[in-house]
């Protein structure tokens, strides 16, 4: 499949910021900005502000995912989400295995696997977070963690539910410091990855896959990122708080096909 097929996807990770008022104020600032945009664009806010994002964003083209989900349908795990209740309120995707996730809460591949079936199960559009840490990037061990870490996300995984599944490249070295991989450097890291899927899951799953970077992706230096063959959008952390900035790389990841 050539790129060009494939629609590109801008999502926003808001982290833990934006009450309801600054959630329906920034929606409001970004509706007429993305209107015409030609790709997808997803908004991840934190949980409490999930349901107003979703009342201030019908109607428009953005859709509302979450930043993490339980594994469990329901149960006893204090202070948990399940993927189900996000589906059932109007959630569209959610972010799984966030380094942050991994880095604060001791977040394992294996259990960002069962999110992954539980998320799939649910109906919802998985983005599958990979990426190495600075100590692993200076070991030059970046192909063998990111590999294994997309091998034990998706193990087991049906044919057909790759459908419903995004991974995002984010080098955790990358994110937040203001540092980018160079366009270089991310596409042939998505490159690993795709090749890694095709492994698994065969030729065209791998070609349909589509493959976000992220890590200070912004204005500037998104032209370089998404013009690579392997890199199919961003998830965009930073620059997705500010509407000027995160309105200039979704028009520019939608004219980029
Ligand atoms: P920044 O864009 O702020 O580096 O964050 C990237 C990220 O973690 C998105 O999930």
């Amino acid at each position: 499949m050539n790129k060009s097929n494939k629609r590109a996807i801008i999502v926003g990770n808001w982290k833990m910021n934006n009450n309801r008022a600054q959630t329906e104020s920034l929606i409001k600032s970004l509706r007429p900005l993305v209107k015409n945009a030609n790709c997808d664009v997803v908004i991840c806010p934190p949980f409490t502000s999930i349901e107003t994002a979703i009342s201030k964003a019908a109607g428009s083209n953005m859709q509302i995912g979450a930043q993490n989900c339980h594994f469990a349908r329901s149960g006893a795990y204090t202070g948990e989400i399940s993927a189900y209740m996000l589906k059932e309120i109007g959630v569209s995707h959610v972010i799984l295995g966030h380094s942050e996730r991994r880095q604060y809460f001791a977040e394992k591949s294996s259990t960002v696997h069962l999110k992954l079936l539980s998320a799939l199960d649910a109906g919802l559009t998985a983005i599958v977070c990979v990426g190495e840490t600075l100590k692993q990037h200076e070991n030059k061990t970046t192909t063998e963690i990111v590999s294994i870490q997309t091998k034990v996300a998706l193990k087991g995984l049906r044919i057909e539910q790759m459908k419903n599944v995004i991974i995002a490249y984010e080098p955790v070295w990358a994110i937040g410091t203001g540092k980018t991989a160079t366009s270089n450097q991310a596409a042939q890291v998505c490159g690993t990855i795709r090749k890694t899927v095709e492994q698994i899951f065969g030729s065209s799953a791998s070609q349909a896959l589509r493959i976000l970077y992220g890590g200070s992706m912004n204005p500037t230096n998104c032209e370089c990122l998404l013009s690579k063959d392997d890199i199919d959008g961003g998830l965009i952390g930073g620059a997705s708080l500010r509407p000027a900035d995160f309105s200039s790389i979704i028009n520019f990841a939608g004219k980029n096909r």
